[in-house]
């Protein structure tokens, strides 16, 4: 009896270290799946948005199934909420595996000087790609030679788009000046059409249109002055630009406020509005979500006062310091920055491909003629979209943009603004 119950306690014993032994190798395979997945994070849900995303996962997955990724996206135009959800991450040395980030400044100042990314020269010599991005897209995701992330696209940000029909049953002119556009906007007012669709439920769309408006007036020179501080905000083609934007606002639908910038450009797909000054992420929008035809049902013309320029918006994505999973990120960002990435990618996103050897057979007439342009224009760093100044710099700007919006009041909009310039 003494024995059987030996044996009975041993018999037990051992059970419950191999149940313990099992619990923990369960435990720890499941934190090693956790530290291997892939997350990639953007703003990139929702209409007009993700379709270019879910097809770059979609190919990855082709690639590499066995490495599982997770589509960690917060929506919000321009990064709205995902950047402060990024900042916060950031900070807590928490980072996604990889993220979407603005070349420019919203790269440089924030996570480069703060040590926080991976430099990626060896990525970009292993694939080749130094003479297949170009050289000034390079430039704006390197510091001192380091190049930090990987651009998957182009977008350009100054571009009216117009509804067809309506611009032919009222026989206009789509403007290229701001004294044509003025024109267009009366006679369309005039017959009870909106002008101009605006959603600056999220402020950033209205800086949009003010950067453009800037561009136009001081040229890509004196835009890039502005942001690196050697023109002043007193410049009386500011106070001009000012002017312009706050009579363009005059033509704006009521309900601004309370639309994004898809509600925005639904009026104009919808012949509700007939204008609208948005980046080409518009074009996906119009052509997925609306299922509307490239210039049969929506034209395109660069902003007014800025044929030959061209404001550069380019996503890209880097590696975070300290993540885990270093090598399965760098397999993303070759396949993203591959021309097979960069061709399922873009034609969905409405941006033309960060590569120069893109196939052009995959882009429609739209996409053909913005890499025409990319190639022959001057190029300017969007602010609204994190390119020509720092972080801290925008949100300034976005909030006196916002007060000007309803408050309308030029020479306390130049004063916000120069406070902003303080920051550069
Ligand atoms: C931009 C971004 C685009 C597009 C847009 C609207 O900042 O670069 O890819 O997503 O915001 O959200």
């Amino acid at each position: 009896m003494k024995k059987f119950r030996l044996l009975l306690a041993v018999f037990i014993a051992f059970s419950i270290a191999l149940s313990g032994c099992n619990n923990k190798s369960q435990t720890s395979s499941g934190k090693q799946k956790e530290e291997k997945k892939l997350e990639i994070f953007s703003w990139w849900t929702g209409a007009g948005e993700e379709d270019g995303l879910l097809a770059l996962l979609e190919l990855f997955k082709e690639k590499y199934p066995d490495i599982e990724v997770e589509n960690a996206a917060v929506a919000g135009g321009a990064g709205t909420n995902a950047k402060a959800v990024l900042a916060t991450r950031m900070q807590g040395n928490n980072p996604p595996s990889t993220f979407q980030v603005h070349g420019g400044q919203e790269l440089n100042a924030s996570w480069v000087a703060a040590g926080k990314m991976e430099p990626l020269n060896d990525l970009y010599e292993q694939e080749g790609w130094m003479d297949k991005f170009p050289k000034d897209l390079i430039d704006m995701v390197s510091v001192d030679g380091n190049i930090y992330s990987v651009p998957v696209n182009i977008h350009r940000s100054n571009v009216l788009w117009y509804n067809k029909k309506i611009f032919e049953e009222n026989n206009l002119q789509v403007p290229a000046t701001f004294d044509e556009f003025f024109d267009v906007a009366e006679k369309l007012k005039a017959k009870g059409i909106t002008p101009l669709a605006l959603g600056d439920k999220e402020p950033w769309t209205a800086t949009h249109i003010f950067e453009n408006v800037l561009l136009a007036k001081l040229g890509p020179d004196g835009y890039n002055a502005l942001w690196s501080g050697e023109l002043s905000f007193d410049d009386p083609k500011v106070k001009e630009s000012v002017e312009i934007f706050g009579k363009m606002l005059s033509y704006v639908n009521e309900d601004h406020s309370s639309r994004n910038w898809q509600d925005a450009s639904q009026l104009v797909a919808k012949g509700e509005a007939a204008m609208n000054i948005m980046g080409d992420w518009a074009k996906g929008y119009f052509v997925n979500d609306m299922k509307l035809k490239v210039n049969e049902d929506f034209g395109y013309v660069p902003t007014p006062e800025t044929d030959g320029y061209f404001m550069v918006v380019t996503d890209t994505f880097g590696l975070p310091k300290g993540v885990k999973n270093a090598d399965d990120v760098k397999k993303f960002l070759s396949v993203l920055g591959s021309v097979e990435g960069q061709d399922v990618f873009n034609p969905l996103k409405g941006s033309i491909p960060a590569r120069i050897d893109a196939d052009l057979s995959k882009y429609d007439q739209y996409g053909k003629d913005t890499m025409e342009d990319f190639k022959n224009s001057k190029l300017a760093p969007s602010l609204a979209h994190g390119s020509a100044a720092p972080e801290g710099v925008l949100t300034r700007v976005n909030q006196a943009v916002n007060i000007f919006v309803t408050q309308k009041d030029v020479n306390q909009f130049i004063d916000a603004l120069k406070t902003a310039a303080q920051e550069l």
